[in-house]
């Protein structure tokens, strides 16, 4: 069984998907044992408490730079023995340092279809302002493997979302959980924990 750790910043609608469909056997091969916060007024935290899953709150505003932040949080998962990070809505940049110690065994949801509307300010409503901006028809939400570069890591799942006339950032950001990340996020986890994500030549390649 691996041990699940999920870093979270804000409401946590993510970290719900993953506890429901840990609860309903849709994750296979993992179990969510620790929850850690940047922010101490997540409500994530109080939806891992709900279900009897450890917390911890690191908080981004204590440390005045990354790399200490980076090794605060790299230290704690290293001590919870961590097999995966999911990062669910975790609003905060890390360095390099807690990619080297956990290599291909962090995950991130996304809520665009990467390489569309991520990168840098690309996160949380931001990133459905940008795209109905644009004007796309189709958005969508990514779960890829985290890389030294800002959501450019193997893309391991995506699935795409219409967008719909009159659509504000709320309404897209609401469709675009319900139809892809509480879905795929939870798949994306699953298969991890099967062991069945290959990174080949920089891609994710799912194993049958
Ligand atoms: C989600 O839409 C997630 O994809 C996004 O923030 C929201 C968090 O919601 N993450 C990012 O933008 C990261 N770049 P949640 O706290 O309810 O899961």
């Amino acid at each position: 069984m691996k041990n699940i750790a999920v870093l979270v910043s804000g409401g946590g609608t993510n970290l719900q998907a993953l506890i429901d469909a840990e609860k309903s056997g849709i994750i296979k091969g993992g179990k969510i044992t620790c929850v850690i916060a940047s922010n101490p007024e997540a409500y994530a935290l109080k939806r891992a408490e709900n279900n009897g899953i450890s917390t911890r709150v690191i908080p981004r505003k204590e440390y005045s730079d990354v790399a200490d932040y980076t090794k605060a949080v790299t230290d704690a998962l290293i001590e919870v023995k961590a097999d995966l990070v999911v990062y669910a809505g975790f609003m905060t940049i890390l360095d390099e340092q807690i990619v080297k110690a956990f290599p291909y065994k962090m995950m991130n949801v996304h809520p665009a279809l990467i390489p569309s509307f991520c990168g840098k300010g690309f996160y949380g409503l931001h990133v459905h302002e940008a795209a109905l901006a644009k004007g796309v028809k189709l958005s969508g939400a990514t779960v890829h493997f985290v890389t030294e570069v800002c959501d450019g890591g193997p893309i391991i799942l995506q699935k795409a979302v219409p967008v719909e006339n009159g659509d504000t950032p709320e309404i897209l950001q609401r469709r675009i959980m319900e139809q892809a990340e509480w879905k795929i996020l939870p798949e994306a986890v699953s298969l991890f924990c099967q062991d069945k994500i290959e990174v080949i030549d920089g891609k994710a390649v799912i194993k049958d």
